[in-house]
């Protein structure tokens, strides 16, 4: 069962994709759909490498494997992808909810 955790103010997060660290895991904080936030892991699916941001889309050095920015699908791998997660906006704070997924 997981808890809802505290990302913090939206104001803080204008300039998106931003990095977050949610119950000590690394994520990127991206925009979804007009207004709404997402969470993207910063852990490659593949092996584990450290997912990095460049030119509009994210990067995963240790195999070269790239994901869209705002949903998280592999770019260069069929059926592979970053880990998600909900995130909701409750009067202008940012909480992670549910289970990546
Ligand atoms: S660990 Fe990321 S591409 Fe292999």
């Amino acid at each position: 069962m997981s808890e809802d955790h505290l990302i913090g103010p939206a104001d803080e997060y204008a300039k998106l994709p931003a990095e977050v660290e949610v119950d000590g895991t690394p994520y990127w904080l991206v925009r979804k759909g007009e207004k709404g936030y997402g969470l993207l892991m910063a852990i490659c699916p593949h092996a584990g490498g450290d997912v990095r941001k460049i030119d509009g889309m994210f990067f995963c050095p240790l195999h070269f494997w790239t994901f869209d920015e705002n949903d998280g699908s592999c770019l260069n791998m069929a059926d592979e992808r970053l880990m998600r997660r909900n995130v909701e906006n409750r009067n202008g704070v940012l909480y992670a909810i549910g289970s990546p997924y």
